[in-house]
């Protein structure tokens, strides 16, 4: 519908957005789960910006480069340093509480692979659940929420420009929407493997959406699995900040060993490495902690995590926190331009679903709520400018196709951290390739919520797979032990389907 704008999710960049859209359009922000239910909210790291006056833009570039692993893009990397730097001023200068020293500065916290202390928090280890409240809570009246939907289909007109998307409730009611824009702000595939930092349900659906629709995805392969999951009695617990270590928090094994020094020269090295290094850990029968003694008035600095660890009777007067390595990032997605724009038009990606480039292999932390600022920001300035377009609309229904039979989800999930885990080769790629072969469905209208969710999860999953098996080197969040080198003549890796589009 003209004068109507589409955002699916309702992490950080999907709210930034809608809150800065043109007033004079209708917004409908549309989740699958309840608003708050996004991973951005379970975000403990906080937000990396240039703040003090010996940092600069330049130092902050030069990191997101260096934990992308030459696989970035220069242009992008400006942006997202520089506007987000003025988005998250905004923000603050709007009343998002931020920590601060005893003399009314803003605190600036330090983190993993970062040359300068430049992280700033709100309400210690809270940083994501006070934006997000924020954020929701200062939406302008021309934003419709509508919470429980899932987006299952994307519907596009004769000229294959995305007009529009169904969605599906639980209880089985389909809803049609159309719109100048469609925004995909989805988030990330953590819930494709058995452990993740994510919010439940983090399937993958953006991909799929869009994949199925015909929009190019690329640099699947480059997903950051996280040190530090909160882990006891083989569950694990939302994530321990890398903030921890940032305070002085230091890994080390049952047998007192500070395991970190036989892989790398600091406990704060970037994820990909200290990740690897806890899993290597793991994989020899060790168990892993977080020492904290050296961490100062701990409970005050992450009022969060102390109180889940008191919930899970971890008592902190130990010293050490039980962790593990799991899932949390993916680098690649759908693929965007400066405009957050996608191949296919009318249709826009922003924050984890978008590969832009500023993550390359592997992300720098806190770069992630930056990206949903300065992103989100930068899609809605966009679209004040470009968003006045004339559509027709085509309505054909296909035939109702069966669902193939799929892996249960916890299968599926532990195939993945197998083949398309931390450390990945080509026999074991091609197997699970194999195992998740199956005929691409037409239309899924038909299928409950769950088994659409359902089938999304194997389609990001094959997109994953074919992309870890594409890239024969090892780079960032991308290692192969069969290509243990890294081979600067690989570029993206891009996917697209390879056949006529129907239209909805
Ligand atoms: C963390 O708090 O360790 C996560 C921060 C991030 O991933 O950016």
């Amino acid at each position: 519908m003209k004068n109507h704008i589409l955002i699916i999710g309702s992490g950080i960049a999907a709210l930034q957005c809608a809150r800065l859209l043109p007033s004079h359009k209708t917004i409908h922000l549309i989740t699958k789960r309840e608003i708050y239910e996004s991973s951005s909210y379970y975000a403990q790291g906080g937000i990396a910006t240039v703040w003090h006056h010996e940092d600069s833009f330049s130092s902050h570039e030069q990191d997101t480069h260096e934990a992308g692993v030459n696989h970035t893009n220069h242009e992008m990397v400006q942006l997202l340093v520089r506007e987000g730097h003025i988005a998250t001023k905004e923000l603050i200068q709007a009343g998002l509480p931020v920590d601060r020293t005893s003399d009314g500065e803003v605190s600036l916290g330090l983190e993993g692979a970062h040359s300068h202390h430049r992280i700033i928090h709100s309400g210690g280890d809270a940083t994501g659940k006070n934006t997000i409240e924020f954020l929701y809570k200062t939406l302008p009246s021309n934003v419709i929420v509508h919470e429980q939907e899932c987006a299952i289909q994307l519907i596009k007109n004769p000229e294959q420009r995305v007009i529009g998307v169904y969605t599906k409730n639980v209880e089985g009611a389909l809803c049609r929407y159309t719109g100048e824009a469609v925004i995909l702000a989805t988030g990330g595939i953590g819930s494709l493997y058995p452990q993740t930092s994510n919010c439940e349900n983090s399937f993958g659906d953006g991909i799929a959406l869009a994949y199925l629709a015909g929009a190019t995805v690329a640099d699947l392969e480059f997903i950051q699995f996280h040190p530090t999951l909160l882990f006891q009695e083989g569950k694990t617990h939302g994530l321990v900040s890398e903030a921890v270590r940032g305070a002085g928090a230091r890994f080390v094994n049952e047998q007192q060993h500070y395991f970190m020094e036989d892989y790398s020269q600091r406990d704060l090295a970037p994820r990909h490495i200290t990740a690897k290094a806890v899993y290597d850990q793991i994989k020899q029968g060790h168990t892993v902690f977080l020492d904290i003694s050296c961490v100062e008035n701990f409970t005050t600095q992450f009022p969060s995590i102390a109180k889940k660890c008191s919930d899970l009777s971890i008592s902190l007067e130990t010293q050490r926190i039980p962790i593990t390595v799991g899932s949390h990032f993916l680098m690649g997605g759908i693929m965007t331009n400066v405009n957050s724009e996608t191949s296919l038009p009318g249709l826009y990606a922003i924050g984890e679903v978008a590969c832009n480039g500023i993550h390359g292999a592997n992300r720098l932390a806190s770069n992630s709520l930056l990206e949903g600022l300065a992103f989100g920001k930068r899609l809605a300035k966009h679209l004040h400018t470009s968003c006045e377009i004339d559509y027709t609309e085509n309505v054909i229904t296909t035939q109702k196709e069966q669902l193939p039979s799929l892996m249960t989800p916890s299968v599926l999930q532990q195939h993945m951290m197998h083949a398309v885990g931390i450390i990945r080769n080509e026999h074991d790629l091609d197997q699970l390739s194999t195992q998740l072969q199956q005929p691409l469905l037409q239309d899924v209208r038909h299928l409950t919520q769950l088994d659409i969710e359902h089938y999304f999860m194997h389609i990001t999953a094959q997109l994953i797979v074919q992309a870890a098996l594409a890239r024969k080197e090892s780079r960032g969040g991308h290692i192969r032990s069969d290509y243990p080198q890294s081979d600067n003549s690989l570029t993206q890796t891009l996917f697209i389907q390879q056949k006529d589009q129907p239209i909805y």
